[in-house]
């Protein structure tokens, strides 16, 4: 069977996330790609569904001291420590040359108080060319004596409350993995208004050196992501998916069209791609074509029909 194509494009694959519409459900993953323009040279970036920013700030941040980056056995710990230009620079920087392309451009947001949220969106309002917004709610609460916003829902709450009240465009919760109630937490970010959730955010991680006995990130703790951290992502959009109404972006360890394949399945209605790109930096372009053939192969429609499609009916006998 041969894909059709529109635009040298697969009208198969397009999908809706919170209003935005996606030419496919293939996205970069915050802090994988910078702003976007890092893959430039690569690839057209108009081949991928969407492009999510590293986090912004309103004002710049400078972050971590290195070492920030350790490889471990299917993946990697970070601490870059959300060093970003902040949100003015780049709308006057990066902006303007992302929108030559036909990608929907979701900015990846984080504070440290509500307050610093709110500033950024207000600056991020007047960016044209942005799509949506993607809150990163795994940071620590300093008004709250450091609590993690996204492992507390009364916090995850009122952070998406406050961001919805002022801004312009849709707002995606990314979700902590860190949490123990999955269900809990979606349903309190889906009733303080969010218009759809994203999961997972990296797991927290040490790595030691043993010859020396320190730890090999200068943080000490970083964040795990890559292959290791899929079951766990898989697991959390399934009881996402069957907590709450509003659509899911599933992150954590894809690297193929097959993992996006599994997110979809579980509930998704889109995917992220962030380690992989390190690796391969094709990886994001390779799954949406992987995803062409997928449908191809199985007789598939459309890829919307393959979200929660999960089937958890008793194996047939003989199995
Ligand atoms: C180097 C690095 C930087 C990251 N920076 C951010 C960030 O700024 N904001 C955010 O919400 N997530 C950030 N993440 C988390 C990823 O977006 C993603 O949720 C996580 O890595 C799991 O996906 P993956 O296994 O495909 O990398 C970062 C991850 C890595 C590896």
């Amino acid at each position: 069977m041969v894909t059709p194509r529109e635009n040298g494009r697969d009208p198969r694959l397009a999908v809706e996330v919170a209003g935005i519409r996606f030419h496919n459900p293939v996205l970069t993953a915050s802090g994988c790609c910078g702003y976007g323009l890092e893959f430039e040279p690569l690839f057209d970036l108009s081949r991928i569904g969407g492009i999510c920013t590293k986090g912004l700030s309103a004002k710049p941040m400078q972050g971590n001291p290195p070492a920030r980056i350790q490889e471990t056995p299917a993946g990697m710990l970070n601490a870059i420590g959300l060093q970003n230009i902040g949100a003015r620079a780049f709308i006057e920087q990066k902006l303007p040359r992302l929108r030559e392309y036909d990608v929907r451009v979701l900015t990846n947001v984080f504070g440290y108080t509500i307050d610093d949220y709110v500033e950024a969106i207000h600056i991020l309002n007047d960016g044209d060319g942005i799509d949506g917004y993607e809150l990163n709610i795994s940071c620590p609460n300093v008004k709250e004596g450091g609590l993690i916003i996204g492992n507390d829902p009364r916090a995850a709450a009122e952070v998406t409350e406050a961001v919805k009240r002022v801004a312009k465009r849709p707002v995606i919760v990314k979700l902590s993995p860190n949490i123990s109630d999955v269900a809990g937490m979606a349903r309190a970010i889906e009733s303080a208004g969010a218009d759809a959730l994203s999961l997972i955010n990296t797991l927290v991680g040490v790595s030691i050196d043993i010859r020396t006995r320190r730890p090999r990130i200068a943080n000490v703790t970083g964040g795990l992501s890559g292959p290791a951290i899929r079951p766990v992502a898989v697991r959390m959009v399934m009881q996402a998916a069957a907590a709450v109404q509003i659509p899911l972006i599933g992150i954590g360890g894809i690297a193929t069209a097959e993992d996006a394949v599994e997110f979809l399945i579980a509930g998704a209605a889109a995917v992220q791609i962030g380690t992989a790109s390190f690796y391969d930096p094709l990886a994001t372009v390779k799954a949406v074509e992987g995803l062409s053939a997928y449908l191809d192969e199985t007789g598939t429609e459309s890829i919307r029909t393959l979200t929660g499609s999960l089937d958890l009916s008793p194996p047939p006998r003989g199995h």
